[in-house]
């Protein structure tokens, strides 16, 4: 059954965005307990690839904050993806941001949100995961509530990886989403320094008690100056953490300045994207000599932006924005041979 085709999908595009989400997540959701929707599979094995000692069945995966509760995975699972990332979680439920908090650029196939992780808490989203009947990898994203001081935001990082570590293929530390304050400051010197070495500590810590490893992937963000990214590389590469996910959105405007939404606060994601990560995920593999494995996101609207993302030596991709344009059709296209 093709949900993404026609009027169905069309009048979606018409909803207001954040309801527009909302509707097509619970469709999905509904369609799939009927078995209605029969959705992919992951595809042959021909697309298989081994990334920080995981085996992924493809390497697309979705990107984190569609599903940030973990609400709807067996669906998503059957759109064909490698992967899921849900999340980005918090230790305590927040209410995020007032709405509006998500805008559509159309004609520049982007999105602009400040939502503010929004979320109902990780007790909630482990919850929802121990339910899942999905028996693939699935990266849970985290993240420090807003109200937690700057100071103390290695402990929120740290209560949610405890609190996921069981559930999750791979963590990904959240320190890249422009609509928390203060959060991209984690980016940076001794911050950074404190709370790899914090994660790390954890991370062989619960290995131990799981006698089980779980990669640990840090999410930047584009923004970052070329001699930022080489210095933050340095710092991965010392604290030995598993992967890099490049990038998250952007504050810049780049490519939609005459849109009037442009004007919204927020990180800007979809196609005006693809240029800018492009050049971050290459400048990330050469600083990290390779041995740090670089997933690609942002701006992946095609085959063609996923194999550059490919040939600039990113090992996997996500997508969010196009999905949400393009439809479920989208992880086919990514796909076919
Ligand atoms: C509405 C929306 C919510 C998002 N929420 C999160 C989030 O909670 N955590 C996160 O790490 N990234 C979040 N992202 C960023 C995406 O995961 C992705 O990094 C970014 O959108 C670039 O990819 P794209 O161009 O394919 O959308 C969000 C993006 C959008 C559009």
């Amino acid at each position: 059954m093709g949900i993404d085709q026609g009027w169905m999908y069309s009048l979606l595009l018409k909803l207001p965005p954040e309801i527009a989400h909302a509707v097509a997540l619970k469709g999905l959701k509904a369609l799939h307990r009927l078995h209605l929707y029969q959705g992919s599979n992951p595809g042959p094995s021909v697309l298989q690839r081994t990334v920080m000692g995981l085996t992924f069945p493809n390497p697309v995966g979705l990107a984190a904050g569609l599903d940030k509760n973990g609400d709807y995975i067996d669906a998503l699972a059957s759109l064909g993806f490698g992967f899921l990332e849900i999340g980005t979680v918090t230790p305590q439920p927040q209410s995020g941001n007032p709405k509006p908090r998500l805008f559509r650029l159309p004609e520049a196939h982007a999105l602009i949100n400040r939502m503010g992780f929004n979320n109902k808490g990780v007790d909630y989203l482990v919850d929802r995961v121990s339910t899942a009947r999905y028996q693939g990898i699935l990266g849970i994203n985290i993240g420090k509530n807003k109200t937690t001081p700057a100071e103390r935001a290695v402990d929120d990082y740290i209560y949610c990886l405890r609190k996921v570590y069981p559930y999750a293929s791979y963590i990904t530390i959240n320190i890249s989403s422009p609509n928390t304050q203060g959060l991209r400051q984690l980016q940076f010197g001794e911050e950074l320094d404190r709370l790899l070495q914090a994660l790390k500590f954890e991370q062989r810590e619960l290995e131990q008690h799981y006698q089980c490893y779980k990669p640990i992937v840090v999410k930047l963000s584009p923004d970052l100056s070329l001699d930022e990214i080489r210095d933050i590389a340095g710092k991965l590469l010392l604290n030995n953490i598993d992967g890099v996910i490049a990038c998250n959105t952007t504050v810049g405007r780049e490519g939609v300045e005459k849109n009037p939404l442009a004007q919204e606060a927020g990180g800007l994601s979809g196609q005006p994207l693809t240029t800018k990560n492009r050049k971050v995920m290459e400048t990330l593999v050469t600083a990290l000599q390779q041995k740090i494995p670089v997933i690609g996101v942002g701006g992946i609207t095609t085959r063609e932006d996923m194999e550059a993302a490919f040939n600039v030596g990113a090992e996997l991709v996500q997508v969010y924005t196009a999905l949400i344009y393009q439809g479920p059709g989208l992880i086919g296209k990514l796909l076919k041979a």
